[in-house]
């Protein structure tokens, strides 16, 4: 059976994962993530990193990275839909840490000839990173140089980068090297994709990088269907997305519970320099609402901003579609 390439990655890092924390006796992987999660706590930003040794970036993996490469493989679905044009020849990924977005990248492209490049000043997570990726299909995963470089401090972004990802990363940076970063990316990058935690304050992060990089001459390419201001009301409400993430039997004994699924929170900005297709169809920005006979849908338009659509049996094929749509996706889809 052909298992399509985007899958087949995301099966890999959950076969990579698995292996992690192999012969570590539960009760030091719970305590592994226990430490981690006091660390992050309130800790924003931190002067020195917060993946300090193996057992540290391997919680990590184990507790975040499935969920955190979900978030950006679904944010860089919604790009190439928008974009299939645009396949990357290189890439950085900044503040890879264990690589997630970097796999997301090779899950969303496959490219023999992609240069990757995962920046991060943590070494002891370019070295768990560049394990989990040696035992990928994908030759450019493979392939990737994983280097230590410190945001805030100078970093460079090699010229002529096709795609720079910055994913869970704002977070931690402080305010000068935060728009450092973005202004560095749009610097040299012929795309930006920058995600963050679905929260109020990851998406005013996403939202002041999303303006840096509109002052810098980038145009966006999702999941805003214009690069007119936002029409959130500033603290009324944020524009947030979900990933669906299987849970692993490993990520259940890390996690706790007993749930097969969870759903990440994630807000994000992908951009490209110059233009960008016209005529974008508006997006699902809440899930939608499925009642008796009809479909309520909330909508951000590149015309009239927020709206909503009420879809009902009336409209046919229309309404065949809302009722498969889903949080996230164009409407209307292609065809409809
Ligand atoms: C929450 S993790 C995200 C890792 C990865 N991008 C992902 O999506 O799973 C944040 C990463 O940013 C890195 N980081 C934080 N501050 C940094 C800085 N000033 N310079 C370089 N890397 C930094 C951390 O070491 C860590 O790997």
């Amino acid at each position: 059976m052909h298992v399509p390439h985007s899958l087949r990655s995301g099966e890999e890092l959950r076969t990579a994962l698995a292996g992690l924390l192999d012969g570590l006796p539960p009760r030091q992987a719970a305590q592994a993530v226990d430490r981690l999660i006091a660390n992050y706590r309130g800790l924003t930003p931190t002067d020195a990193p917060v993946l300090r040794d193996r057992s540290d970036v391997a919680a990590y993996a184990a507790y975040r990275m499935p969920a955190t490469f979900e978030a950006v493989r679904s944010a860089l679905a919604a790009f190439r839909d928008r974009l299939p044009s645009f396949t990357p020849a290189s890439h950085v990924d900044v503040g890879g840490g264990t690589g997630a977005a970097t796999w997301a990248v090779a899950s969303a492209w496959e490219g023999e000839d992609r240069e990757t490049t995962v920046l991060d000043w943590a070494a002891p997570a370019l070295a768990l990173g560049a394990e989990l990726a040696g035992e990928a299909s994908d030759p450019a995963l493979r392939a990737a140089r994983w280097e230590r470089g410190i945001i805030g401090d100078g970093l460079k972004v090699p010229e002529g980068t096709d795609l720079v990802t910055v994913s869970y990363v704002l977070k931690e940076l402080t305010d000068a090297a935060r728009a450092a970063i973005v202004e560095e990316a749009a610097r040299t990058a012929q795309a930006v994709v920058i995600v963050e935690p679905g929260t109020p304050d990851g998406y005013l992060r996403i939202i002041e990088a999303r303006d840096r990089l509109i002052a810098a001459g980038f145009r966006v390419v999702a999941p805003c269907p214009h690069s007119a201001a936002c029409p959130i009301e500033p603290g009324t409400d944020w524009c947030h997305f979900s990933a669906r993430v299987s849970r692993s039997s490993l990520h259940r004994q890390v996690k706790g519970g007993s749930l097969a699924y969870e759903d990440e929170k994630f807000s994000y900005v992908a951009a490209v320099r110059g233009d960008v297709p016209q005529d974008a169809p508006a997006r699902i920005v809440r899930k939608p609402q499925i009642r008796k006979g009809q479909v309520l849908l909330e909508l951000c338009t590149a015309e009239d901003g927020l709206t909503r659509e009420t879809v009902t049996k009336r409209h046919g094929g229309a309404y065949k579609a809302a009722r498969d749509a889903a949080w996230g996706d164009e409407w209307p889809p292609a065809g409809v």
